[in-house]
């Protein structure tokens, strides 16, 4: 059976359905966002380390669009400058009039593009490519809807659109909460206001737009009646509720934040991950993991981590912007910072923070030290407390440590320095000069022994207190 149809145009406007029908995705972001009491533009509130309007734009790029609109209205400087980067065009919709009219102000962008349109919602960020291509799919369906829709069950369906209707998804109109009949609110499946239409159809029907309605706007929902009226057909096709929450509160940023990390720690450990405590594992949208990886218990990773095969990053850690080699050991109580590359083997231990920073294969960092803007060779072993001194209130100097050299227990090393491979700096060394390969660094005063003085300072002492 095929799905699409390309020989039964539902009408002279419909474009002849191709296999490679250009897509342009257009996102609604000119909503206020009052209810998220913030400065920053509601849309630009990071789920898993990135901006939800970025996640949406991410899963979009799968369908290969020829085009992408961002409707931008208040805050629309913090928008323009977050999608620039990415070459995505901007339309301005100067008064929040309503969906409908949010869309139409993509019509410039669009001029002269005449395949699908596919509508969302820059607040709804968590809809997969997979159902965006099935909203695109079901437009090309034997009965060449003129609109698809995507519906929803929620289970408090609140104050969403009403779905009207038949078990066959054909759709009769989409409702309004507030001017919808206690009947139509006794319906379940509600509007996540996404939505696929052909370019041509799109803004023939919301021309035909008008605002006589409770909220006095104009509802992108309408042209679902207007698609009707017309004689044509709209579809819905359902999917799960958790896939098209909303954002519009901090409590429900949460709560997208929360359904993004299951799906995320569900997916580490289908390919092949160990998560030990998955709840407890905190994901960025960009971490990578390698197989036969171990995360222990309350483990979190900001953005631009990755974790090669075999590799265990203990609890209590913090990862962001590093690379862990494979089979390196991490924590517990371990923090990388960016730049911290882990060469196969490596061990950074507990109370350890490393930024900027090579770690060599098999070299080991046990224990509460930081390591930033340094080399350490291969088989070095840095001992605890060691500090590299990379700053000077002004500039970051370089510490290279070579291979198989031997750093004393709290040591301080002053950058720029260099110790070369092989060599032993004694504990307690202040080094601020470079050491040779193989060479002994000892850098403290010698110590001084003074046979029963303790006991005589004690006796002393006490004589005095008893006087
Ligand atoms: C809309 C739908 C409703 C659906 C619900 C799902 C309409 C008329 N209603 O209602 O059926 O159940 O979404 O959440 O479409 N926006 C603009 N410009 C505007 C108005 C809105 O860009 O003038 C953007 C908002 O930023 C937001 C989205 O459109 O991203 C939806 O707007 P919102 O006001 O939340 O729509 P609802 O009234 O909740
Ligand atoms: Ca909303």
């Amino acid at each position: 059976m095929t799905t699409h149809s390309n020989d039964q145009p539902f009408s002279a406007h419909s474009p002849v359905h191709s296999p490679v029908n250009p897509i342009a995705v257009v996102i609604l972001a000119a909503g206020k966002g009052t209810r998220m009491k913030s400065d920053l533009h509601k849309v630009l509130h990071p789920i898993a380390g990135r901006p939800m309007l970025l996640h949406l734009i991410a899963s979009a790029a799968a369908l290969h669009p020829a085009k992408t609109v961002v409707v931008t209205g208040a805050g629309r400087e913090q928008v323009e400058a977050a999608v620039a980067p990415l070459g995505i065009a901007t339309a301005l919709q100067a008064e929040q009039l309503g969906t409908g009219h949010a869309v139409a102000q993509a019509r410039a962008a669009l001029a002269g593009f005449e395949g699908d349109v596919l509508i969302l919602y820059g607040d709804v960020p968590l809809v997969t490519a997979t159902t965006m291509q099935r909203m695109i799919d079901r437009l090309h369906g034997d009965d060449t809807p003129a609109v698809v829709v995507l519906g929803f069950r929620p289970a408090d369906p609140g104050a969403y659109g009403r779905v009207i209707a038949d078990a066959a998804g054909r759709m009769d109109r989409i409702v309004e909460y507030k001017d919808a009949s206690d009947a139509e609110r006794a319906v379940t499946l509600c509007n996540s206001g996404l939505m696929a239409v052909r370019a041509t159809d799109l803004f023939a029907l919301l021309d035909r737009l008008g605002n006589d309605n409770a909220a006095g706007e104009y509802y992108l929902t309408d042209i679902v009646g207007l698609a009707g009226a017309a004689g044509r057909s709209a579809a819905v096709i359902e999917t799960g509720a958790d896939e098209v929450a909303g954002v519009n509160s901090r409590g429900e940023l949460a709560g997208v934040e929360a359904a993004w990390q299951a799906e995320r720690r569900a997916r580490a450990m289908a390919d092949g991950a160990t998560l030990i405590a998955p709840d407890t594992v905190w994901f960025a949208h960009d971490t990578v993991l390698g197989r036969d990886v171990v995360i222990e218990p309350n483990v979190v990773f900001g953005p631009g981590a990755r974790v090669e095969d075999g590799a265990t990053i203990h609890a209590f850690s913090h990862v962001e912007g590093a690379s862990v080699g494979k089979g390196a050991n991490v924590g517990p109580f371990a923090r990388l910072r960016p730049g911290a590359d882990l060469h196969a083997d490596a061990k950074v231990g507990n109370f350890v923070e490393v930024k900027k920073a090579v770690i060599g294969e098999g070299a080991k960092v046990s224990h509460l030290t930081y390591i930033g803007d340094a080399d350490i060779g291969a088989g070095a072993n840095i001992g605890a407390g060691t500090i590299t001194c990379n700053y000077d209130g002004y500039f970051k100097y370089r510490t290279v440590v070579g291979e198989g050299a031997f750093i004393g227990s709290n040591s301080a090393l002053v950058a720029p320095v260099t110790i070369g491979a092989g060599a032993i700096v004694a504990a307690g060394s202040v080094v601020t000069q470079d050491v040779e390969a193989d060479a002994l660094a000892l850098v403290r005063p010698p110590q001084i022994a003074k046979p029963g003085w303790a006991a005589r300072f004690r006796e002393k002492m006490l004589a005095r207190k008893r006087a």
